[in-house]
């Protein structure tokens, strides 16, 4: 009997101990979930979401999406596998060649070209969905 008893207070202690942490862990989620809220909060439609902002998520998806592309992103996507490494004869790749395209047209210029295509690059380099203003972030991550 004792030893039971023993047992039972063990297992008392145990489980008032887990109840604190537990305690401690929803807390802490807290403090995690209102940092973390501004990022995104998801509203079901027909339900009333004052907080969320339901403009920006309808319509105009093409336009927000294309526009979280970076430079970069498009660069390594369309453009690499000309103007990378090894990329093909012709295309600028290393940064004096840049410099020197850049130097006798202007970024301006050179991004005129990129949209319009020049000799054996083609228009927008494929990327057919590109913007202009995606092209110039394109060209800018090229010859960097
Ligand atoms: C199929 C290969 C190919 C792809 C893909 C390609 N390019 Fe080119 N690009 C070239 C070649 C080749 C040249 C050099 C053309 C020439 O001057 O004869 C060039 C030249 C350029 C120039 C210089 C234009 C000028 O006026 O001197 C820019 C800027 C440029 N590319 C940007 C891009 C961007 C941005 C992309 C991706 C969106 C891209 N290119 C994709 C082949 C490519």
């Amino acid at each position: 009997m004792k030893v039971i008893m023993r047992i039972v207070s063990i297992c008392l202690a145990a489980s008032t101990l887990l109840a604190a942490s537990v305690y401690a862990a929803d807390e802490h989620d807290a403090d995690l979930i209102e940092r973390i809220k501004a990022v995104g909060e998801v509203c079901a439609a027909g339900s009333d979401c004052a907080s969320v902002n339901t403009a920006a998520s309808s319509g105009g998806s093409a336009d927000a999406g294309a526009a979280a592309r970076s430079g970069s992103d498009i660069a390594a996507k369309h453009c690499a596998m000309c103007h990378g490494n090894p990329g093909i004869p012709g295309a600028p790749r290393t940064p004096e060649e840049w410099q020197a395209r850049v130097d006798a047209k202007g970024l301006d210029g050179i991004v005129a070209t990129a949209i319009s295509g020049i000799n054996a690059m083609p228009p927008k380099g494929m990327c057919m969905d590109c913007t202009d203003a995606e092209m110039k972030a394109a060209v800018e991550a090229l010859i960097q």
